[in-house]
């Protein structure tokens, strides 16, 4: 049997199953079980009023998950899934309060990598309906962007019967873009790859500005931190490590992590850079960031939150 299968199986059984995506690595279990999704909790040492995406291969599952889903949110399926976008819609009785931290809304993804695609359709064919799966690093670290990451990570909090699914680096690199669908607008919750700018133009409405009253764990202001401290624009100093675009020389005696020649590159090799600021004992990194909109805006929030 294909280890895929075999770790379907073992989410139907109520076991864990750290899934490759394209966003970052994320730690799944069976959304409708609260005893597999409380092991998740246990393992990331997360609070437990915090909410969970729920991950499924088949973007009709929606209306499973979702009552009164707009007209634009099912534009924005169409375009963007399977990829880095969850969508936030009020929730039907089958999300549970140990999914939705207790609101009234829950949060939706089909993600785009083969095995986490190959490994929900397996799951759905024995029945499975969706895979909770935050990132699947402890609560407030770096999230991981391959295999080895999430081993290093939560490696000892996982159980014998658990997976680690082997995916190759995350494409993408950064969480995906959280959409809030409540309302007559498009709102958006997490900057990701999916900008403001593609949503307004593929469902013509302009982003609603407001602040929202949901509450998204991403969005605390210190989160993502690496162990070293993050200092954002400033000159390094000997033996700092340095992050930034490969337009930028390294300054004397810093220690170049990463290189990468665009946003794309950027995202794609940060949260590896941070993790290997922390491999090599490295005490202060400092950061160049990007300038520009859309993916470069949501490096900087990512940034600016390692920073705290
Ligand atoms: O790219 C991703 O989204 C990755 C991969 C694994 O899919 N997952 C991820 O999950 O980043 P997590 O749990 O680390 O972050 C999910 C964010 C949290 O900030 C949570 O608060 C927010 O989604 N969220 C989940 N359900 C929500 C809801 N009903 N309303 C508002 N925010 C919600
Ligand atoms: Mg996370």
């Amino acid at each position: 049997m294909s280890e895929i299968l075999e770790a379907a199986r073992a989410l139907r059984e109520g076991h864990l199953v750290a899934i490759p995506t394209e966003t970052v690595y994320g730690l799944g279990a069976d959304a409708t079980n609260p005893t597999a999704v409380a092991k998740i909790y246990a393992a990331k040492g997360r609070p437990a009023d915090h909410p969970l995406i729920v991950h499924f291969s088949n973007p009709d599952l929606i209306t499973t998950w979702a009552t009164e889903v707009p007209e634009y949110a099912w534009d924005l399926a169409r375009a963007f899934w399977p990829g880095p976008m969850s969508l936030v819609l009020r929730r039907s009785e089958l999300a549970g309060d140990f999914i939705t931290g207790g609101q009234d809304t829950v949060a939706l993804r089909v993600p785009k990598h083969p095995v986490a695609l190959e490994l929900l359709g397996q799951f759905e064919k024995l029945g499975g309906l969706g895979v909770a799966a935050p990132s699947a690093n402890r609560f407030g670290k770096v999230s991981p962007t391959n295999a080895e990451a999430v081993r290093a990570e939560l490696g000892a909090y996982l159980a014998a019967e658990d997976f680690i699914l082997e995916g190759g680096g995350s494409e993408v690199g950064i969480e995906s873009t959280i959409i809030d669908c409540t309302s007559e607008r498009p709102r958006l919750l997490r900057l990701g790859a999916i900008t403001a700018q593609m949503i307004t133009r593929v469902t013509g409405l302009e982003i609603d500005r407001g602040s929202s009253a949901i509450r998204v764990s991403g969005s605390l202001a210190s989160h993502y931190a690496p162990n070293a401290k993050v200092v954002l624009n400033q000159v390094a100093r000997p033996g700092d490590g340095f992050i930034a675009l490969a337009a930028e020389t390294t300054p004397d005696s810093a220690i170049r992590l990463i290189a990468p020649d665009d946003v794309e590159g950027y995202a794609q090799q940060l949260y590896f850079a941070l993790r290997q600021a922390d491999a090599l004992g490295l005490e202060r990194v400092v950061a160049i960031t990007p300038k520009g909109d859309g993916l470069a805006e949501a490096i900087r929030d990512r940034l600016q939150r390692a920073s705290f």
